[in-house]
């Protein structure tokens, strides 16, 4: 037997053992990684998420404000002083707080459980003020098939154009379903506007090498939906930054997705 040969059976009968348990753990990591994965990503969403959007409720009101006094273009909600919104990205429904007793939703979500929350949960009971006209899980890129040109009053997305496969196919629907005039709300997160910063290469590192969009649903904090929703071909565009702050179970996660535009554009 060669000296390597010996060194060989020397190191598998000492470590044996432990590789095998390390080898087996890993195994059965792999294997259970999907579930693992799925149930990281929906306590994120109905955790970190919700007190996101706690943090953000003077922001949200202000932004949704004109809702409250919007007419709408279908004459039958006209005639009864409704309006027709829809979300893309409505996850449990946090935004529907800030929506005008009686309007109708029509809310689109990938999450088919997330998107139950507004019929089924508990939780039902908050939407009580609104009409759920339709729940679509769905790629808010493709609403061809479910949702006709200009028919909505409005469109809302808050923190959601950064997880989407395509932008810019996002926002080409969101101009077509939208009636002439008809306005979209944004509130969505930005890469850190100061150059140079710790943050900002934090949000390039975890977004460049896969690990944050692969935990969280497709999130890419370095994505800056300025330049996307400014050529989307709306008429008129206004946003202005805003950053949130405040306690909540995440703070590294906060400090990556901290800063917003809030705005609106007009069909
Ligand atoms: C980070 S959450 C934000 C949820 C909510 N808008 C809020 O502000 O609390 C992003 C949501 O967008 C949904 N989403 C991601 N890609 C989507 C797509 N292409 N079409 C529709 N919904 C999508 C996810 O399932 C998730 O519920």
């Amino acid at each position: 037997m060669s000296y390597n040969d010996l060194w060989i059976r020397d190191l598998g009968a000492r470590y044996g053992v432990a590789l095998l348990a390390i080898l087996a753990i890993v195994f059965w990591m792999a294997s259970r990684w999907p579930k693992m994965r799925e149930s990281w990503y929906r306590d994120y969403l109905i955790g970190f998420e919700v007190e996101c959007s706690d943090l953000a409720a003077f922001h949200k009101r202000r932004l949704f404000e004109p809702l409250h006094c919007l007419i709408s273009a279908d004459e039958t909600l006209r005639d009864v002083g409704r309006i027709r919104i829809l979300e893309i990205g409505v996850k449990t429904g946090e935004n529907i707080a800030f929506y005008p007793d009686d309007c109708h939703l029509v809310g689109v979500d990938l999450n088919k459980r997330l998107a139950d929350h507004l019929f089924h949960d508990e939780n039902a009971w908050r939407f009580r003020h609104i009409f759920v006209e339709q729940t679509i899980v769905g790629d808010g890129s493709r609403l061809g098939q479910t949702i006709p040109s200009g028919s909505v009053d409005a469109v809302v997305t808050t923190r959601t154009l950064c997880s989407v496969e395509s932008p810019a196919a996002v926002l080409r629907e969101i101009r077509r379903v939208l009636v002439q005039g008809g306005t979209y709300f944004f509130m969505e997160h930005t890469p850190d506007p100061r150059q140079g910063t710790l943050i900002r290469w934090l949000q390039m590192f975890w977004s460049r090498s896969g690990i944050w969009p692969s935990l969280y649903g497709g999130c890419r904090p370095d994505f800056d939906p300025i330049p996307s929703i400014e050529m989307a071909g709306f008429e008129q565009v206004t946003w202005r930054r805003a950053a949130l702050h405040g306690d909540t179970s995440r703070p590294h996660h906060l400090a990556l997705t901290r800063h917003h535009i809030i705005g609106t554009a007009i069909r």
